[in-house]
């Protein structure tokens, strides 16, 4: 990630590349605007004047060197009406104009924007945006493009302005945290964009064990530890696959000592083709991306970790691919599962919630005081809610609605689905205690009530990511491939629980 700095300053003084102005709808300048105007005589009022620049959001117009500023180049930005504005708004026109800077070869920056009205917005909450914007819209995976000619990185650094030296210590710590937020969201996307090939349960561990920091401790079991631990639900899922499995567990341990702490549960899934039940070849390998709620989960480590946060954090992994090699567990098959629990296989490509049963189960016995959980879990939540939000389904109330009121604050959006107790009908077994399909009606649905039996009576939150975990499209703040969805939210949560 490049380098970025909060600083207080008149924009006709900065020495850089860029200065970035924001530009109103009806080409109304902002305070820095104005200034700059007075101090650059007859060039910026004249450009004004002409017609081409409108000021509506997302429009963008290089000046060059314009008299009486020390910069090479004015970016008017685009902002629209003021009224209108959001955060994620901000986050977007940052996203779109450090790709430009980039783009057109400046090497550092400065922008203007946190000095715009956004309604219910703190300073902190826009420098914390405009940040994130930056890094987050910089970011792509390219390493395995041979040839980088004509994509080499020219944007070094930039700097996020402010009006006032008195903020700068609040200005500060919000670029910190918008560094660290952004750095676990890049590393959920970097982990999830890796082919599975070389994103194995082994390489998962590897991952989850490189990161360090003397207030987490990392334990990755391997077959014969997993074995020898009893998690048999993930073990049954794994018999297909020549890969073994990996069981990840991560204790962070920043909070007292008798503060239970918060459990994310990610699903690690490397590879899913659906096993005997095999997937359609269309789109199979977008199945790369079903170990993104583990991805998520160590985002929000490593972004913890940055922070130094003084909370206590519990992360369960449960890691494998689901093939189907002669070993493959089959429909028809009954898993007694870790926690006693049997359940029947009516379909192998409802492995999520197998693998997750084991992980949450384990999780619970740790009482934690609450539970959180991301996975790629169902289509049926695609088909629900699209890319535009989450999938959250629980029994913790405050949880959820905290997690609401972080989906909209950060824009990484969530959307409640019903856990009414009459869907539990839906996967009551003739032969074992539950199974592992529960029909086409509700499988979002289905699928948490299945979760449900293995968390006890601990509140818990339920994140069906699979339609915002990976976006084939590409937006202003994420490129193609794998978003890093969850993470912002629980980071958002997390700061604000801790508060
Ligand atoms: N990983 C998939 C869910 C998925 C599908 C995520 C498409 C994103 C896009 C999961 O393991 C799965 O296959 N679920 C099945 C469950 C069904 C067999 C009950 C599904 O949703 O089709
Ligand atoms: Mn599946
Ligand atoms: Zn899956």
């Amino acid at each position: 990630m490049i380098e970025m700095y909060v600083k207080a300053g008149q924009a006709h003084k900065q020495r850089d590349d860029a200065v970035v102005i924001p530009l109103l709808g009806g080409r109304k300048l902002s305070e820095s605007g104005k200034l700059l105007q007075q101090e650059t005589g007859k060039a910026l009022p004249s450009f004004l004047r002409k017609q081409d620049v409108s000021g509506k959001f997302g429009e963008s117009k290089t000046l060059y060197h314009v008299e009486g500023s020390l910069s090479s180049r004015i970016v008017l930005l685009g902002c629209g009406d003021e009224k209108l504005l959001t955060l994620h708004k901000l986050r977007m026109l940052s996203a779109r104009v450090a790709r430009e800077l980039d783009a057109g070869g400046a090497r550092d920056a400065v922008l203007y924007l946190s000095e715009l009205s956004v309604r219910g917005a703190s300073l902190a909450d826009k420098v914390q945006a405009v940040a994130e914007g930056v890094w987050l819209g910089l970011y792509r995976f390219d390493k395995y493009q041979s040839s980088k000619e004509g994509q080499e990185r020219r944007l070094r650094s930039v700097t996020v302005m402010i009006a006032s030296r008195r903020d700068l210590d609040t200005a500060q710590a919000a670029l910190d945290c918008a560094r660290a937020v952004s750095a676990g969201t890049n590393f959920a996307r970097d982990l999830g964009n890796e082919p599975g090939n070389v994103c194995t349960p082994e390489f998962l561990g590897e991952q989850a064990a490189a990161l360090s920091h003397d207030k987490l401790n990392v334990t990755v079991m391997d077959k014969q530890a997993i074995e020898a631990a009893g998690f048999t639900a993930l073990l049954a899922v794994n018999q297909g696959s020549a890969k073994e499995p990996r069981f990840i567990v991560l204790e962070y341990n920043g909070g007292s000592d008798d503060q239970a702490p918060l459990a994310l549960v990610g699903k690690g899934l490397t590879f899913d083709a659906g096993g005997i039940s095999i997937k359609p070849a269309a789109q199979m390998d977008e199945m790369k991306f079903d170990m993104c709620g583990s991805a998520a989960v160590l985002g929000v480590f490593k972004a913890v970790c940055e922070l130094n946060l003084p909370v206590n954090l519990l992360g369960v992994i449960p890691s494998t691919e689901n093939l189907l090699g002669s070993a493959a567990y089959k429909p028809g098959d009954i898993i007694t599962s870790y926690k006693g629990v049997t359940i029947e296989v009516l379909n192998t490509d409802a492995e999520g919630r197998i693998i997750l049963s084991d992980a949450l189960a384990y999780a619970a016995e740790k009482k934690p005081a609450e539970i959180i959980d991301f996975a790629t879990l169902t289509g049926a939540c695609v088909i629900a809610l699209g890319g535009q939000a989450t999938g959250l389904i629980g029994t913790g109330e405050k949880l959820k609605s905290a997690l609401k009121s972080s989906g909209e604050h950060t824009h990484d959006r969530v959307w409640e689905l019903p856990m009414f107790e009459e869907y539990q009908e839906q996967i009551k077994s003739e032969i074992a205690d539950i199974k592992n399909t529960g029909g086409r009606e509700a499988g979002a649905i289905t699928a948490a009530c299945f979760l449900s039996r293995f968390v006890d009576d601990i509140p818990w939150a339920h994140l069906d990511v699979a339609g915002t975990a990976w976006d084939m499209k590409g937006s202003d703040i994420a490129a193609k491939g794998a978003t890093g969805a969850g993470v912002r939210l629980v980071m958002d949560y997390l700061l604000k629980r801790n508060a």
